[in-house]
């Protein structure tokens, strides 16, 4: 594939430089239509069993996201109370939010219980708490399934090397704890760790966590967590995740369970990446080109403020060249360039010795699958203000979705 704005109509009719021009550079820019879909892949991902999808906000928080995954039907997981008040703004009811904090105060875990939200808890010490602050009260586990899976090591969140969840060998002792203060373990959660592009990894922890899962008694619901991978190198050939392969792998390993769990079980999954990554790009701009040392680079207002996944994981977005709104295609002949920030780092590379379409300053820069972790990972690094997020409408209108921060929001709290 040459473009895959081109492709999927990414722009649904609009000129990228008009955009630029009326919200500036760098934008997020979201698809809604190709939002909508995915939300409605994953709402599906399990069809014969009573199944609902929890889109995990930490991959985008932003409340028109937020409003449209409520209107759809999905439910959402949050990772901290600051996630569970934007879900209550959006609209959530407690019943749609799951708390799925990690290491958090008394007061998080106070203000879950008192919301009447689901919480669960990620070590026996966290259940201590929830014990002594809500005794007889309902709450769920996040279970180590002894599997894990992901694209950086810094992603993977279960197996022998990371510090979420409780182990199989814990469960008795967790019993003990959830018995002294008549608490019921009604859920158990996991997430293996964050985008693999095969099912594999998430049917072999499926079938480890429902082992545990039967020495639990009175389950309502169990949670297989989320890490469904996108291919961030689609201008490539790279293809889809296999959801139907999934569904179909995961629907044979759940009828297993079923044959001797009895009850009437409700089965989760917590995707995030898979439902928002691809709906998004950012726009940014060409501002300096040059030569130092035999390498080129390609200056942009695109820093690691704005998207920090390069930087911090060493991640792969493909990258299309805009000139006059409309992709200039590598066929017309490519160089070997880094595409660089704005911002004070040399570490602050969006693509490294990328061959690209030859690009001139004043060019748009379009960074694919900005969706997941984008946004949301922003900072006002260097006291560079977040950007502007616009969502272009399944009729092709273009709204902003949040505004970009200015100097004023810099100084506000001092
Ligand atoms: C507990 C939990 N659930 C769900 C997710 C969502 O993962 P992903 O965006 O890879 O689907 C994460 C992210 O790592 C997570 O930590």
């Amino acid at each position: 594939m040459e473009s895959f704005v081109n492709e999927v109509n990414f722009f649904e009719g609009n000129n990228p430089e008009d955009i630029a021009a009326k919200f500036g550079t760098p934008v997020y820019v979201y698809n809604e239509r190709i939002l909508r879909h995915r939300i409605r892949k994953v709402a599906g991902a399990i069809k014969n069993y009573p199944y609902r999808a929890n889109f995990s906000i930490k991959a985008n928080s932003n409340l028109e996201i937020l409003k449209i995954a409520l209107e759809e039907g999905i439910n959402c997981d949050a990772m901290s109370i600051g996630e569970v008040k934007l879900l209550e703004h959006a609209g959530f009811p407690a019943e749609r939010i799951f708390f799925v904090p990690n290491n958090v105060a008394d007061e998080e875990l106070k203000y879950a219980i008192d919301h009447k939200i689901m919480v669960s808890l990620d070590s026996l010490s966290q259940l201590e708490r929830f014990g002594v602050l809500n005794p007889g009260g309902k709450c769920a586990v996040r279970i180590n399934p002894g599997v894990g899976a992901g694209h950086s090591d810094s992603v993977v969140t279960a197996g022998k090397n990371t510090k979420f969840a409780v182990e199989e060998k814990d469960v008795p002792e967790l019993k003990k704890v959830a018995e002294k203060h008549m608490i019921k373990i009604v859920g158990l959660n996991q997430h293996i760790g964050s985008l693999f592009m095969e099912p594999k990894p998430y049917i072999d922890a499926a079938r480890n966590f429902l082992r545990i899962a039967r020495q639990f008694e009175g389950l309502e619901f169990v949670d297989f967590g989320g890490g469904f991978g996108i291919p961030y190198h689609k201008l490539s050939g790279e293809k889809e995740f296999d959801m139907d392969l999934l569904t179909e792998e995961l629907e044979k390993v759940i009828a297993e369970f079923e044959k001797d769990y009895g009850g009437n079980i409700l089965y989760k999954s917590e995707p995030g990446r898979y439902v928002v990554a691809d709906s998004a790009v950012i726009l940014g701009r060409v501002h300096a080109v040059k030569e130092s040392y035999e390498k080129r680079y390609v200056g942009t207002d695109i820093g690691q403020n704005v998207l920090v996944r390069p930087t911090l994981y060493g991640s792969w977005h493909d990258v299309e060249v805009l000139r006059e709104g409309k992709p200039v295609l590598p066929s017309s002949g490519t160089r070997v360039v880094s595409v660089t920030g704005n911002i004070c780092e040399s570490g602050d590379i969006i693509a490294k010795e990328r061959e690209l379409p030859i690009i001139g300053e004043g060019d748009l820069i379009c960074v694919l699958d900005a969706g997941a972790y984008g946004y949301s990972m922003c900072s006002p690094y260097n006291s560079r203000p977040r950007p502007a997020e616009v969502m272009i409408g399944e009729d092709g209108s273009v709204r902003c979705i949040r505004k970009a921060e200015t100097f004023e929001d810099l100084i506000r709290l001092f």
